[in-house]
């Protein structure tokens, strides 16, 4: 079955295609590549299972690829000269299109090279984890890490469409499925209560992979995502709810070195750290932050940060993103389906809850 939702930017709208065997679909990709000229960037792990599927969709293009090396260490500026390079080595023009198979790490660097190749070429998202089908292709922020912190360097760069086979994940290991679980019951909690609500009755369905709960995740975190970028592209206002735990789990993925801890097992982590400081505040009833930690339990995922050193900590959250005149704004609860950003805190109740976090 073949879902397609939209994510509608006026000209720039693309299709978000979700569904079973669709890398066997001839056809499905010609609408947007148009005979042009492709790169495939993949990465080592995937482009052995994947590239040779994809291939076959790619009829009457000229093809060249790039296979990067795996792993968020590899997010780096140096990663996204090597795609640059694979695109002047093969001559091709401001008409070409790249696509990026894999997961967010791949599409990530593919989209950010290419934002900047000559100035900005199409691309397209082949997403291969559950983390990218859910939160990373779609929406448009592109870009690598600093090692300053997470994210630091990139664009925002719209695929002009995405394809998510949703077979592809029954390569996916089991750690990085729960890491994909993390992003999606982020949608829950600031979004859609009875969605987390289903979350919970469905957790084992989803860890034993049933192809209808994974689909239906898949479908209503896309829907939620396309809402949200459709009104707030830029992040100027409701976007940055989709970064609850991010401030959190961005400062212990640059703690615990790219690569250690798994993107989404942070923002688990992260994720209850800004629900902790929600109740802390008074927004969050204490019993809301116990289910959010029963739910990431039982989906494997972590419910607190690895030991760090509080000042530093505080330090690497000081670089993310939304803060804004010095002040480290936060995605905190207001209760399950909903939240808000906000700056709106003595600076010391942060850093008293870090201190407590780490000195227990
Ligand atoms: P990832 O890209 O590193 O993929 C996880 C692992 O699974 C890798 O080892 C990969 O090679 C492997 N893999 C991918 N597909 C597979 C498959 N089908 N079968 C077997 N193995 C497969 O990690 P991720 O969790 O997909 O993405 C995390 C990244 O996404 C982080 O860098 C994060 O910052 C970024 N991110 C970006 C956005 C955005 O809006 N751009 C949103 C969320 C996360
Ligand atoms: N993953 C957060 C965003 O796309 O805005």
């Amino acid at each position: 079955m073949l879902t397609t939702l939209s994510v509608d930017l006026g000209a720039r709208s693309y299709p978000i295609l979700i569904g079973s065997g669709l890398l066997s679909q001839r056809g499905i990709l010609d609408p947007y590549l148009r005979h042009r000229d492709v790169l495939v960037v993949s990465n080592e792990i995937v482009a052995p299972i994947y590239l040779g599927p994809l291939k076959t969709l790619l009829t009457g293009s000229r093809i060249a690829s790039v296979i990067l090396p795996d792993g968020e260490q590899h997010k780096t500026m140096a990663t996204v000269s090597h795609v640059l390079d694979a695109l002047v080595e093969a001559r091709y023009g401001r008409d070409c299109v790249v696509v990026a198979l894999g997961g967010g790490v791949v599409g990530d660097i593919a989209g950010f090279a290419a934002s900047i190749y000559q100035r900005g070429v199409d691309f397209i998202q082949v997403p291969t984890t559950l983390l990218a089908q859910v939160d990373s292709a779609v929406g448009g922020k592109t870009g690598v890490n600093h090692p300053g912190g997470k994210n630091l360097l990139g664009a925002f760069h719209q695929p002009i469409c995405v394809l998510a086979d949703t077979d592809t994940l029954r390569t996916l290991p089991d750690r990085e499925l729960s890491a994909g679980l993390a992003e999606v019951v982020k949608y829950g909690l600031i979004a859609d209560e009875e969605f987390f609500a289903w979350l919970e009755a469905h957790s084992e369905d989803l860890l034993r992979r049933d192809t209808a709960a994974l689909g239906h995740v898949i479908r209503r975190a896309c829907e939620l995502k396309a809402d949200v970028v459709g009104e707030d592209e830029h992040e100027r206002g409701r976007r940055a709810l989709l970064n609850l735990g991010h401030t959190f789990g961005h400062a212990i993925e640059l703690k615990a070195g790219y690569g250690e801890w798994l993107h989404g097992e942070a923002v688990a982590a992260g994720t209850c750290m800004a629900a902790e400081f929600s109740a802390r505040l008074g927004t969050l009833d204490p019993a809301a932050v116990e289910r959010t930690r029963q739910l990431f339990r039982r989906l494997h995922l972590p419910v607190s940060p690895p030991p760090a050193e509080p000042g530093e900590f505080l330090a690497a959250m000081g670089m993310d993103k939304k803060v804004l005149a010095g002040r480290i704004r936060l995605v905190l609860l207001d209760r399950i389906g909903s939240a808000r950003i906000t700056g709106d805190y003595a600076p010391h109740e942060l850093a008293d809850y870090l201190r407590e976090q780490f000195v227990r």
